[in-house]
């Protein structure tokens, strides 16, 4: 079977792909010919996946899937959420995210805090939502150097290493993109028309 996955960010296609070989061949919007400002305005995760993947459908034509994914604070009452790209501002800049949410989080004694990823596929003609939850804890300073987004601020419960401490080969393996993409997986390979 073979997908588009409504993305240009490489970390996230590497990730994909390694969880889907053998099952299924992802290709990535330039492998499609798109260069389109797919857009991304919805208010929720899952309403923003849905609207990347209806695009795609829309105006290329394949069945694919898009995902969206937020850091949710619970004392900042799960922000910056959908927000996560651009808490700081436009500019999608993740030490200024980083900086942002530190100075938020000071003072905070619960310091608890999750990535959720919401996968929507879109199969012959129906739509799928697929969700991933990692839970965890945001540190007072940054840690690590591998990874991307708010990793180096992340410690997943039950480890001691934060997202960019621990690398992406473990990172890949826990992730709440990782486990959305096998739920994902668990259902394509079970799938039949
Ligand atoms: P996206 O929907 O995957 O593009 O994610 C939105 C934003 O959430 C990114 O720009 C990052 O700031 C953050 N983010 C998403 N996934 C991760 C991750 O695995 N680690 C750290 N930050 C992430």
């Amino acid at each position: 079977m073979k997908l588009v996955f409504a993305t240009n960010n490489q970390h996230k296609l590497d990730e994909v792909r390694k969880i889907t070989a053998g099952y299924t061949e992802i290709v990535n919007l330039s492998d499609i010919n798109c260069h389109d400002d797919i857009p991304e305005n919805a208010d929720t995760l899952e309403g923003n996946a849905l609207q990347k993947a209806r695009y795609i459908k829309e105006h290329f034509g394949y069945d694919c899937f898009a995902d969206d994914t937020g850091l949710e604070v619970e004392a900042l009452d799960n922000a910056p959420g959908v927000y996560s790209a651009r808490y700081a501002g436009p500019g999608h800049d993740s030490e200024a995210n980083m900086n942002k949410l530190l100075h938020e989080m000071e003072g905070q004694t619960n310091r608890k805090a999750r990535f959720r990823t919401v996968i929507a596929l879109i199969l012959d003609g129906k739509e799928y939502l697929f969700e991933g939850i990692v839970n965890g804890t945001i540190i007072q300073e940054k840690r690590g150097g591998s990874g991307f987004g708010y990793d180096p601020l992340f410690v997943p419960d039950n480890y001691s290493q934060t997202f960019a401490e621990m690398g992406n080969d473990i990172k890949n393996q826990i992730s709440h993109r990782a486990e959305a993409v096998k739920k994902l997986t668990a259902f394509l390979s079970n799938y039949t028309l």
